[in-house]
């Protein structure tokens, strides 16, 4: 009898949760979770586990519960524990560990790490990049380059922080090098204030443009095994406008590509995430085990560029492939543990799934608006039309489902192509409702025909100047010229 310990309480953990318990193994299924998630719980008590209620961050309450129900391996959803030690302390144990100890989980952990790693080991899809240890040599640069930048915290804040600035008006320079002494300002300030992790505080990139998309990963640190891509939708409202939250929805599919990434983007993004995992072993002598992710943008420099990394799989897109994956997931995990992952032939469905995400207002900007609701899902009536449901920022008291304040569930649905499963997502909305006054919402627009095709334009119009650059020899190449300073030429 195999015994699991999942760490976290999100959706992304019902996914995997979920998943797991679809294995031949017949796994029992136990949580150390800060929330009762309904979804997990009953997953767990069905399987003969229990939720162990505990702060999933810390290292010694993971790693004794583990010890204490005698687990197999433990599995880890979310990135702060990784970055906190918990695979580290839970291996200390000899319980094997699915899930990033905390040096190669600094690949999300520290942007700056990340860009560095990247330069080094002069990996496609690189950025230009400054990271400051201080906030007046930020201000320093600042003042002297005026240049299109994204401004984010060093460290990974929680999707907080990050400000993109387009520097192209000559006669606004001013006000904007004011907008980004203030924003640095901030990040020293208010976003990195509670970490002392690490030492840098601000990155100053390049800018870059482009349309996003995620690539998931199993690696045993010798071999990848990718997943189907998934695009995210970060903005609040319909459009992609309003403040950026963790995710208000994604798309995936059919097959292994999205419908404005090709067969040749998806490879090369597969080659890139590849070269990060083989450069973490050869710089941390330690391999990689567990789930990587890019967080890419196709660009006119590169093709597939990195946007950032996640140690683990991203909240909603487990949601997109895990349901799908035909695989067993607890051969999948022992591979990983054995570092045997080269044998598994990882198979998926070949349909296109949408997930869309429903929140209380006040997300995420006032989430103490959202907190505290009573929640009601027709869970019958979602799978009627062949949806599923995966729960969030939701925790049970006294048997009431109550909001945490952030995503409080993701629907599932599959169909032959995007829109149609969006069409079938959104017919579901109206089965979940609060029961107080307070009200939800969604993106409406995630997977639909249009918003679809302003990607898809995107894509090819990025597409047509990358291929150029391409012909040209001119990948990954750029040049400045600085008054009177001369060329400087940024390297491929
Ligand atoms: N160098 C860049 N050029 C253009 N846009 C960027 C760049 N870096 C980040 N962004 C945009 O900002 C968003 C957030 O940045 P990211 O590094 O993913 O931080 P986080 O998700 O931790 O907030 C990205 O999804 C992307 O849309
Ligand atoms: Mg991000």
């Amino acid at each position: 009898m195999v015994k699991i310990l999942l760490v976290g309480n999100g959706a992304r953990e019902h996914a995997i949760a979920d998943t797991l318990a679809r294995s031949t193994h017949q796994p029992k299924i136990y949580a150390a979770a800060g929330e009762r998630n309904p979804g997990i719980l009953r997953i767990c008590q069905k399987t003969g586990g229990e939720i162990i209620l505990g702060k999933p961050t810390d290292p010694k309450f993971v790693a004794q519960t583990a010890q204490k129900y005698s687990v197999d391996f433990v599995f880890i959803g979310p990135e702060e524990p990784q970055f906190m030690g918990v695979a580290d302390e839970v291996e200390n144990m000899g319980i094997p560990c699915i899930g990033a100890k905390k040096a190669p989980s600094e690949i999300e952990m520290s942007k700056a790490f990340m860009r560095r790693l990247m330069w080094k080991y002069k990996i496609p899809g690189r950025l230009r990049f400054m990271a400051f240890k201080n906030v007046e040599d930020a201000i320093a640069y600042i003042n002297e380059y005026a240049e299109s930048i994204a401004l984010k915290p060093a460290r990974q804040a929680g999707g907080k922080g990050v400000k993109v600035i387009a520097d192209l008006q000559a006669y606004l320079q001013q006000e904007k090098a004011e907008v980004k002494r203030k924003h640095a300002h901030d990040i020293y300030e208010k976003h990195m204030q509670p970490y002392t992790d690490i030492e840098d505080r601000i990155l100053i990139e390049q800018k870059v443009e482009g349309p996003e998309y995620t690539l998931q990963c199993f690696t045993d640190g010798k071999t990848i095994k990718p997943l189907p891509l998934v695009q995210d939708n970060k903005n609040a409202y319909n459009m992609d406008i309003g403040p950026e939250t963790g995710g208000m929805g994604s798309i995936g599919g059919p097959g292994l590509t999205l419908p404005f990434i090709n067969e040749e983007e998806y490879k090369q993004s597969v080659s890139i995430v590849e070269n990060v995992v083989r450069a973490i072993d050869k710089e941390l002598g330690e391999p990689y085990r567990g789930v990587i992710a890019g967080q890419m943008m196709l660009t006119a420099l590169w093709g597939p560029t990195i946007i950032e990394f996640y140690s683990r799989f991203g909240d909603p897109e487990a949601v997109n492939v895990l349901p799908i994956l035909e695989s067993d997931l607890v051969d999948v995990s022992e591979a990983i543990i054995s570092g045997k992952l080269g044998k598994i032939n990882l198979k998926f469905r070949d349909t296109a799934t949408v997930v869309k995400c429903i929140a209380p207002r006040g997300y995420p900007d006032r989430r103490d608006l959202a907190r505290g609701h009573p929640l009601y899902v027709d869970e019958a009536a979602i799978e009627k039309r062949g949806c599923r449901v995966f729960y969030g920022s939701v925790g049970l008291q006294d048997g009431e489902m109550i909001t945490g304040g952030a995503r409080a569930v993701e629907i599932l649905a599959e169909a032959e192509s995007i829109p149609e499963a969006s069409e079938i997502a959104e017919s579901c909305i109206d089965f979940v409702k609060l029961k107080d006054d307070w009200k939800l919402f969604h993106r409406s627009d995630i997977g639909g025909e249009t918003l679809l095709e302003k990607r898809i334009e995107l894509a090819q119009l990025i597409r047509e100047i990358y291929n150029y650059r391409r012909e040209k020899d001119l990948v990954g190449r750029q040049v400045d010229w600085i008054p009177l300073r001369g060329r400087i030429e940024y390297q491929a």
